[in-house]
């Protein structure tokens, strides 16, 4: 299982347990995962030579890929790994991905494409923006507003956990191969309703300041974000800005049994990080 660190990754994890091999690309984080009973390997996707021994034994691999330029490289890398060990993989991909309408899906297709060529099981996860990337607003806390690169549109923002809980349930339950997955949260807000919801849960005002594309990328490196990233996540709004994000799905609740999480719901969680 890719990513163990991330957004999903640590949530899959948590779920799957002693049932699945977590990868990590710090050789730390796998000693630390092992000394606490977790099976893990270190994988560096940037690294091909560390994909076979990593996937020996291995019947099902979660494919998560980080974003950079390399993205599509490494996982196709990933995939003639999948490919020599025999391993059904279960690919995160992006909202939309077939469409191309933003750079971080025109990462993600010739993966998906490649995938469908293998002659694997494959199954595809095709999740919208996440509610975690709220976490990274420190001005929450410290001024009661966010600012994103403006989108007017409501968005469909969605818990990582949930589909964390997607992905456990397709790895470990049938009938999911040569399925694509569109994941939603349970409703549609603007991030000015979303700025609502904040501010209701923690009883204080917190505004919503939409960005121009400029102010957007200057935010976004002046946070350290790579120049790539930056640039991605600019055009991904501006994809978005007037529609396009705001279908909501019940796939969730279908393959989990449990609905997806309200954003009120997410922000109390993590209510210490928000403040
Ligand atoms: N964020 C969203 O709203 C969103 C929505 C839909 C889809 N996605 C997709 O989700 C994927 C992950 O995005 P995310 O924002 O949620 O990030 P994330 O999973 O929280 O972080 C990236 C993960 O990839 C690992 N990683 C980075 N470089 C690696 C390498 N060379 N080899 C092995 N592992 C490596 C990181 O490990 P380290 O701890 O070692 O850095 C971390 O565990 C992307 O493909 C993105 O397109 C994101």
């Amino acid at each position: 299982m890719t990513g163990a660190s991330g957004n999903v990754g640590s949530a899959l994890v948590a779920l799957l347990g002693a049932d699945a091999v977590a990868a990590y690309r710090d050789p730390a984080k796998t000693a630390r995962a092992l000394e606490s009973g977790q099976p893990a390997v270190t994988l560096d996707l940037a690294k091909p030579e560390t994909l076979p021994p990593a996937l020996a034994g291995v019947d099902a691999v979660f494919l998560l890929g980080a974003m950079s330029p390399a993205q599509t490289g490494q996982e196709l890398a990933m995939l003639d790994a999948a490919r020599t060990a025999g391993a059904r993989v279960v690919k995160l991909s992006v909202w939309r991905a077939g469409e191309e309408l933003s750079p971080i899906a025109r990462l993600h297709k010739p993966v998906e494409e490649a995938l469908r060529a293998t002659g694997l099981a494959w199954t595809i996860l095709r999740p919208n923006f996440y509610q975690q990337n709220f976490l990274a607003q420190r001005s929450i806390r410290t001024a009661g507003e966010f600012g994103f690169p403006a989108i007017t549109a409501p968005i469909s923002f969605l818990d990582a956990a949930d589909v964390a809980r997607v992905a456990a349930a397709v790895l470990t339950t049938a009938g999911h191969d040569s399925r694509v997955y569109d994941l939603t949260g349970p409703a549609a807000l603007t991030y000015a309703e979303a700025a609502d919801v904040f501010s209701a849960v923690l009883g204080r005002p917190v505004r919503y300041r939409g960005l121009s594309d400029e102010q957007a990328r200057a935010a976004l490196l002046g946070r350290g974000v790579p120049e790539f990233h930056a640039d991605a996540l600019v055009e991904v709004a501006r994809a978005y800005r007037d529609g396009g994000a705001d279908s909501v799905t019940t796939t969730v609740a279908d393959l989990t049994g449990r609905p997806a999480t309200e954003l009120a719901e997410f922000v109390r969680r993590h209510r210490t990080v928000f403040g």
